[in-house]
């Protein structure tokens, strides 16, 4: 069963003018049960102590929906946001204050937002179709992604082609770009956006970093250098179903589709499902957590597929996860706080990653281990990369750090790509001056 119930507004639904287009989809959103988010808040908390952080992890465990952690629990030094549904806001603010836990409204409104962002959505969809552009600064459906790469493929075949490395749940394709001078299984680095189906920002950046590879090629003689040597896989919607769910039915969709029987909720954490830790502390084995991980490592077909290409490819030197929001940039381990052998080569390296970033528009990204920075998380990306000999294994947070969350506008796109393109940049050249 595809998720096309409404196929998220994309081209050819309504295929008999723009304007019918528009009046169609407004009409499908309220119409088929696009969820309605008015009145949902997200609220900012700030444990001081250990025991306030578990009363704030038991409200995950009341009652399935009570609360969606948009950042979880972790230490007292970072703040807890939670988007709390208008339903059960009354019920949450008094526990809160019940339990003398101080808070504020980070978004006082959440359906506000997303209106606002689909608004802008359509408008740009009219100027690229009248245009026949492809606008870097806007969010995309699947299918509007999945067409611009065709086309993007098309128009730079000497250095970009498309490979399929599996199907999702939901037999969508999962696909990679391959950026290649040539050569045969080169050095290469790997870049995945979108595990986490409603950091939007994340797909944006990675669709415009593709743009930036090819047109800095021949130009910036870093990414030339780089590229005469080595080769960059992209794999931009990571997570195909939950993307195009996010789109048709629930915005703030995390994980991926999958569904077994007996199971009553759906969807799999696809960075817990990784076999380094896996099952460890900071993931989940109730299904109805947003850190489920799975019944067994590597259990879903968006994470075997990208473990099966990097293993059979034998040659990765790097990988970097990308994922919103916080404005971190980490390295393994998530599912201990033992440091990794190379710590302080990454250390020195995520610093210099974290102040090319900040050169560019000043936006300050904290960095170290995944554990110490953020949380123990048990079953994540990089910690399986590191364990199979991948020494430069990167983790991203993007912006905000919460004004926006997870519903950063548009016009942020290119000036967060901006700046990630700097660290992303000194990740590689450093993996090409130390090949290993
Ligand atoms: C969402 O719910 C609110 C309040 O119940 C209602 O006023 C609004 O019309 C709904 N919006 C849509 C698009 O269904
Ligand atoms: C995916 O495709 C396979 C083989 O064609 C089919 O058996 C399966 O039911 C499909 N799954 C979904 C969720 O559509
Ligand atoms: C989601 O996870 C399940 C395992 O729980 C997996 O079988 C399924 O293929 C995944 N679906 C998607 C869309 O990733
Ligand atoms: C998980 O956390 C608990 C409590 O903090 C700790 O005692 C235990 O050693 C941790 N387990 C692992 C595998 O790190
Ligand atoms: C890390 O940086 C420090 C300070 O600049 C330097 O002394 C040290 O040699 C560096 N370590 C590695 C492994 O690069
Ligand atoms: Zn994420």
């Amino acid at each position: 069963m595809q998720g096309t119930l409404r196929g998220g507004s994309g081209p050819g639904l309504c295929a008999v003018g723009r304007w019918t287009l528009l009046v169609c989809s407004f009409f499908l959103a309220s119409a088929l049960g696009q969820m309605n988010f008015t009145g949902d808040q997200v609220l900012r908390v700030l444990a001081k102590n250990d025991k306030q952080l578990s009363l704030l992890r038991d409200l995950e465990g009341l009652k399935p929906l009570k609360v969606d952690f948009w950042r979880g629990p972790a230490r007292p030094s970072l703040p807890v946001d939670m988007r709390v549904p208008y339903s059960e806001l009354k019920d949450v603010k008094e526990y809160l204050e019940s339990h003398g836990l101080a808070y504020s409204i980070m978004i006082k409104d959440i359906q506000v937002l997303l209106d606002q962002e689909r608004e802008a959505m359509a408008k740009s969809r009219r100027l690229e179709r009248s245009t026949s552009s492809f606008s870097y600064s806007s969010y995309h459906t699947l299918e509007e992604i999945y067409s611009w790469i065709d086309s993007f493929v098309t128009e730079h075949a000497n250095i970009v082609s498309k490979i399929q490395i599996g199907q999702s749940f939901e037999n969508r394709s999962i696909l990679v770009l391959k950026f290649s001078t040539g050569g045969f299984q080169r050095q290469a680095i790997w870049i995945d956006t979108g595990i986490h189906s409603r950091e939007w920002i994340t797909h944006a950046t990675g669709i415009w970093t593709a743009d930036k590879i090819v047109s800095e090629y021949g130009k910036d003689c870093i990414l030339t250098n780089i590229l005469d040597t080595m080769d960059i896989f992209l794999e931009i919607v990571s997570n195909p179903d939950g993307f195009a769910f996010t789109h048709s039915m629930n915005r703030l969709w995390r994980k991926n589709k999958s569904s077994r029987p007996g199971v009553a909720c759906i969807g799999v954490d696809l960075n817990r499902n990784w076999k380094s830790g896996f099952g460890g502390n900071g993931s989940n084995d109730n299904p109805c957590s947003e850190t489920y991980h799975g019944p067994y490592p590597h259990s879903e077909p968006e994470v075997s597929a990208i473990v099966k290409f990097i293993t059979d490819h034998r040659n990765i030197k790097a990988l970097i996860s990308i994922h919103s929001y916080s404005q971190m940039l980490m390295y393994p381990y998530g599912y201990s706080l033992e440091p990794v052998s190379s710590k302080e080569e990454l250390c020195n390296l995520s610093k210099s990653a974290a102040q090319a970033l900040y050169k560019v528009h000043g936006m300050q990204y904290t960095y170290g281990s995944i554990s110490t920075t953020l949380y123990m998380a048990s079953g994540v990306t990089v910690d399986w990369a590191y364990d199979s000999g991948i020494k430069y294994s990167f983790s991203f947070e993007l912006r905000d750090t919460g004004q926006y969350g997870f519903l950063l506008p548009a016009t942020q796109i290119i000036p967060t790509a901006q700046e990630t393109w700097m660290a992303i940049r000194t990740i590689m050249i450093h993996t090409l001056n130390h090949p290993y």
